[in-house]
């Protein structure tokens, strides 16, 4: 787990851009709000920060989340990818109030997540976000037909008969399934029970809807057909939406792909249309390291490797940006030193 350790490089306060000419804001590419939290998190739906989470197995520690940091605005649509054991359903599981960080905060729509007594979690679950599991079983109860189902979260809130029909009537008629209000989960294909599932989530007028690799168990085209769903809700609706997804091109469909590593964010891709001179519509995506409040951030593996960084790095800071070099000072030739190794390297790995 801790592998990569020697890639998080911790930004001296040095680094810190000085005075200098004035930037055109307007032509820089769009920045990760991380950038832009001060104070941390303002307006923000969802803030973490320095999120630590270990699970204590007998005598053994395992330490899950480890400072992660994350800030998610009103109405974004969010996939968190990762590899298997980065920490995604930990991360998921404390989000939708089901689990406690063991330090560190996490508020969620103005609920601090760490400080909830009983009933406040119990009302937040069932009032501020809706939830979505890879197993669709665990979705929905299986001697209920689907309009019950939907109708389930609103009897528990108390809401009248009249408002539970019509609500489910459109909700089941949203994710495409008007005329199988009537079945159990038992007589919906995999992909039905999803839909049906994410109407649930939905029933409460949720402010987040999470859902922890919702497609898991379905096969490509009805993933597809899924993640549409979700994606009309969010633009619909306006519903904030976190899913965690190992699918790549459902990942390229979100405006913001957030990677998970080791129990940290690691890196943001950002997606946006732009408009090319001759009137193309295209998709630019860029990539940023996520950098935390203390100025550490994570170098992607792949520039690592390329580069052979290991245990330490060189920084130099540059006008508009920072430069980080390979350590090369324990080369086999003594009196060679410094900027002369750079040659070897060819270019050098550069962060912002
Ligand atoms: N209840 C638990 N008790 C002990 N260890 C746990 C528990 N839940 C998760 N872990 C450990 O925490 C780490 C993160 O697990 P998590 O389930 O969050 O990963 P994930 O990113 O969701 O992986 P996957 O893609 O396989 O679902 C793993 O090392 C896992 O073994
Ligand atoms: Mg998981």
């Amino acid at each position: 787990m801790s592998q990569d350790r020697a890639e998080i490089v911790d930004l001296p306060s040095s680094s810190a851009p000085r005075g200098g000419a004035p930037r055109d804001v307007s032509k820089e590419p769009a920045r990760p709000a991380v950038e832009s939290r001060s104070p941390l998190g303002a307006g923000a739906l969802i803030v973490c920060d320095n999120l630590v989470k270990i699970y204590k197995v007998a005598d053994l520690e395992v330490v899950a989340l480890q400072g992660l940091d994350l800030l998610i605005e009103p109405g974004e649509f969010i996939a968190l990818v990762g590899a298997s054991g980065s920490g995604k359903s930990t991360l998921m599981n404390i989000l939708g109030g089901l689990d406690v960080p063991s330090a560190g905060r996490a508020v969620v729509a103005g609920h601090a997540l760490g400080d909830m007594g009983r009933r406040e979690r119990s009302e937040y679950r069932r009032r501020v976000i809706g939830f979505v599991w890879q197993q669709t079983a665990r979705n929905l109860l299986r001697y209920l037909t689907a309009r019950q189902n939907v109708e389930l979260p609103m009897l528990l809130n108390g809401v009248g008969k009249g408002e539970r029909e019509e609500r489910s009537a459109d909700l089941l008629a949203r994710v495409g399934l008007a005329e199988r209000g009537d079945h159990r989960p038992e007589r919906l294909s995999g992909g039905e029970q999803q839909r049906v599932a994410i109407a649930v989530a939905l029933a409460n007028r949720p402010a987040v809807l999470f859902a922890d690799e919702p497609t898991g168990e379905l096969d490509t085209a009805t993933a597809r057909e899924v993640f549409d769903l979700l994606r009309g809700v969010n633009q619909e609706l306006g519903v904030t939406i976190v899913v965690v997804t190992h699918d790549p091109l459902v990942s390229e469909q979100v405006s913001r792909t957030i990677a998970i590593r080791d129990g940290r964010t690691s890196t943001e891709t950002l997606r946006r249309r732009a408009v090319t001179d001759a009137g193309d519509h295209h998709v630019i995506s860029e990539e940023y390291a996520v950098l935390d409040r203390v100025g550490r951030l994570q170098l992607p593996r792949a520039h690592v490797e390329a580069l052979g960084l290991e245990r330490r790095v060189r920084l130099a800071l540059e006008p508009d940006h920072i430069s980080v070099w390979p350590d090369r000072d324990r080369s086999a030739d003594p009196d060679d030193h410094g900027d002369q190794h750079l040659d070897h390297t060819g270019k050098p790995g550069e962060i912002v």
